[in-house]
């Protein structure tokens, strides 16, 4: 398939886990990308794998929360490829924490990430865009930005921020053709998570389609979201997450009731 022939695109987080997955199926897929990451061991070992299987790609060490290494993750994409159409924000961290637990510095450490990274990324990224005549955004949430999961308060705060961030960029950003959207992963197996064995039955059993999902799963949704098929989609977040934001009370057999059937 060749869906991105042609295209640049920047992935923030490339190094691992979902950014990886992300980065590799649009190489696969014909885009040229930047793989960008704190991680630069991680990117570079993506690069690596794109390049043995005949993709073009080129690794970048990028600090997204600060302002000078994201202008430089952009020059790189242009000194390479040209300029960035694309951009998936994936980096990110996490924290888990009850919330009377929870020191200051680990909020201000979500949002210097999550928040002030994707919008500094963003803002550099539809800059060039512009000049383009239009572009790609794709920025990542979380379930908990939605929903209030226990101990996940400095985290949910900044995934929400995302939320709200992305409404507002895709409506000042629509006058310039750039459409910006929000993934909002339910759990996803990747090789960073250490979920123990609570957890897990939590999971398995919250969400309709019982299973983790894979970085697979979500790369999928993301290069729809940045192909020309999803072109009338903007603002919008889209959950991949098994079925988890979607479920009310869940019972095995619904028909049997004992109040009034009809
Ligand atoms: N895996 C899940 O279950 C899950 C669930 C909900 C949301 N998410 C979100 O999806 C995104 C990807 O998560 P993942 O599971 O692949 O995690 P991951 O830890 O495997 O990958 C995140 C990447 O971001 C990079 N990163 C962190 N801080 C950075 C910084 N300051 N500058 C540049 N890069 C930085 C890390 O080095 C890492 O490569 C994150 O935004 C995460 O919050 C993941």
């Amino acid at each position: 398939m060749s869906r991105f022939k042609g295209k640049v695109a920047v992935v923030t987080g490339g190094g691992n886990g979902i950014g990886a997955a992300t980065a590799t199926r649009l190489a696969t897929e014909g885009a040229a990308v930047v793989v960008a990451d704190i991680d630069e061991a991680g990117a570079r070992g993506v690069t690596g794998k794109i390049a043995a299987a005949g993709g073009r790609a080129a690794a970048c060490h990028v600090d997204i929360r600060v302002p000078e290494q994201v202008e430089a993750m952009f020059e790189l994409a242009r000194r390479e490829f040209g300029p960035a159409g694309i951009l998936i924000n994936t980096a990110g961290v996490g924290a888990q924490r009850y919330f009377l637990d929870t020191p200051l510095e680990t909020l201000a450490a979500m949002y210097d990430v999550n928040v002030k990274g994707t919008f500094l990324c963003a803002q550099a990224g539809a800059r060039g865009m512009i000049k383009l005549g239009g572009g790609r955004i794709v920025n990542f949430s979380s379930h908990s930005g939605l929903l209030g999961s226990s101990g996940r308060a400095a985290y949910a705060a900044s995934k929400g921020g995302v939320i709200a961030l992305t409404r507002v960029m895709a409506i000042d950003l629509a006058q310039h053709g750039i459409t910006v959207n929000v993934i909002a992963p339910g759990p996803i197996a990747v090789p960073r998570q250490k979920h123990n064995e609570e957890r897990r039955e939590a999971w398995l059993k919250a969400v309709p389609l019982a299973r983790y999902g894979t970085a697979e799963d979500v790369a999928g949704a993301a290069l729809f979201l940045v192909s020309d098929d999803a072109s009338y989609i903007t603002g919008q977040t889209i959950s991949v997450d098994g079925g988890f934001t979607a479920a009310g009370l869940r019972v095995k057999n619904p028909n049997d009731y004992d109040g009034v059937k009809r």
